[in-house]
């Protein structure tokens, strides 16, 4: 899968990942889509730029470091996981057809990337699942939309191959399986929920110190993850599925919580691994669920507080529009009577900096 649209490894560890981007920046190249790369982190020009790629300190150790820089501003980009790809034979544990409908959708829409936020795949250690993979997301790459993935429980299983697998189809997300991406006005930290993330752990170390140096000129830090941190879901709820946020997600909420009482930024974090729409605010942080992609329904216990109260399944995608100091974000629901997909916006809300200029 060629996805590298917009996007430059900035600390390639070794020569073979030095050679491997200059070869992705030849490709995206000869793609026209030069106008995506990075000139610079902290610029908020909005014109588009020349691509200038900055080869960084290639000894230097940790994860990647994306940078892309927006053709304009607003910009947009989408979100969503747990879609499952895998035979579309099978109809139990993902829709295919629904499926279908949102990357259709999403390709129509043509945002600057597409967050998957875990669960890509039905069953990591499947090769067919990601051949699979490849085939149906043809259409965001026709459209020229990037994928920036995070890995989901379904995406590690196996291990080693899985893994291979993934990195295969994502060779610039490595050396780890967390990373950043700098966009615009925006800084993604894309976590691994299947590996340690709390204190005192390399990934938890990592995204203290990446919150604790957050540039002046990010407006909003969005975190993707595939456990969430909040959720009303819980172990197979009327018999039908479910997740309860974990003790690490939870201490990584206690972590962004106390970070925001400073940040500038707004903290918005975005997971799935529970397969329906939900949304909270605690301490100042924006929790997103998203995990409608296509896995089987989970049901929610709603409350009347809740931002979003429907019931029942909430085939989905998100879109996030970015401007100077200003986002607005959409849920897009998908309903597919007689096979026709329809589409709603059953959620949204604006955001801007946690603080003034
Ligand atoms: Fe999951």
């Amino acid at each position: 899968m060629d996805l590298r649209s917009g996007l430059e490894q900035k600390e390639p560890l070794n020569r073979r990942m030095k050679r491997s981007l200059w070869l992705l920046v030849a490709a995206i190249a000869a793609m026209g889509l030069l106008q995506q790369l990075q000139a610079s982190k902290h610029n908020r020009d909005d014109a588009a730029k020349t691509a200038e790629t900055t080869p960084r300190n290639a000894s230097a150790p940790g994860p990647a470091a994306l940078t892309g820089v927006p053709k304009s501003y607003p910009f947009t980009f989408a979100a969503y996981g747990d879609i499952r790809f895998t035979d579309p034979s099978n109809h139990s544990a993902t829709d295919p057809g629904r499926r279908h409908a949102i990357i259709a959708q999403i390709a129509k829409d043509k945002p600057d990337f597409v967050v998957i936020n875990g669960d890509i795949v039905l069953d990591g250690s499947v090769a067919n699942d990601w051949k699979v993979m490849d085939e149906e997301t043809k259409p965001l790459r026709d459209a020229g939309v990037t994928i920036v993935p995070a890995l989901g429980n379904h995406d590690v299983r196996g291990g080693a191959p899985a893994l291979a697998s993934y990195f295969e189809r994502f060779p610039e997300v490595k050396p780890e399986r967390w990373y950043s991406l700098t966009y615009g006005n925006c800084l993604f930290l894309i976590l691994d929920s299947d590996t340690a993330h709390g204190p005192g752990s390399p990934q938890g170390d990592w995204i203290a110190n990446q919150l604790d140096h957050v540039s002046p000129d990010a407006d909003f830090v969005i975190l993707a993850m595939h456990h969430p941190p909040y959720t009303k879901s819980s172990e197979n709820f009327m018999g039908m599925g479910g997740h309860s946020a974990r003790p690490e997600e939870q201490q990584l909420a206690q972590l962004l919580e106390e970070k925001q009482k400073t940040l500038r930024a707004k903290i918005i974090a975005i997971a799935g691994h529970v397969h329906n729409y939900e949304r909270y605010e605690h301490g100042g942080v924006m929790y997103i669920v998203s995990g409608g992609g296509g896995a089987t329904p989970y049901m929610i216990k709603r409350g009347p507080d809740d931002f979003y109260r429907e019931p029942g399944p909430t085939y989905h995608y998100c879109t996030f529009k970015v401007d100077h100091g200003k986002l607005s974000f959409e849920m897009h629901k998908l309903e597919m009577p007689q096979g026709e997909a329809k589409w709603r916006v059953e959620d949204k809300f604006e955001e801007k900096p946690a603080r003034g200029n």
